[in-house]
């Protein structure tokens, strides 16, 4: 099983941004700790992170056909991007979308996902686990397809 975890904007500066919101772990740290959790159940797993809508949109793209699943956290392009949006349901492959902070109790902007509608579903609210939670939510899809 081959999993795609993409990264959107301003995530490379997980540890210092914001960290009473989102923690005081770094990308690497979660990259690290998935690649863990993924490589003991037999999972290969592959990570990217843009600051840049249209580099998502055309990884996204080359992911056809190379992965089974993706698990994104599209940041805040999570609220306004029908581009990767478009590009999720273009490519047809099962996402889960997934969120260190839970974006329902935060402002008004936030509750609205684009990108969720297009996913098997979101997991939103537990911190670097949430990537976790996703990675045992998409293998267990793939895994009962
Ligand atoms: C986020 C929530 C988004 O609203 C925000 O723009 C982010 C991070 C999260 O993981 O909690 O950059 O996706």
């Amino acid at each position: 099983m081959k999993i795609l975890c993409l990264n959107g904007p301003n995530l490379n500066l997980l540890g210092t941004r914001e960290p009473e919101k989102y923690g005081h772990y770094t990308l690497s740290d979660i990259e690290e700790e998935m690649r863990q959790r993924a490589k003991a159940s037999d999972i290969e797993i592959d990570f990217y992170q843009s600051n840049i809508e249209g580099e998502l949109v055309n990884t996204i793209q080359n992911a056809k056909g190379k992965y089974d699943g993706i698990i994104i956290n599209p940041a805040a392009y999570t609220h306004t991007s029908i581009a990767i949006r478009d590009a999720l349901l273009a490519v047809q492959i099962p996402c889960v979308e997934i969120h260190l902070s839970n974006i329902y109790t935060r402002e008004e902007f936030r509750q609205k996902s684009y990108t969720a509608p297009v996913s098997i579903g979101q997991i939103t609210g537990f911190g670097k686990h949430s990537y976790i939670l996703g990675l045992y939510a998409i293998a267990e899809y793939l895994n009962k397809k």
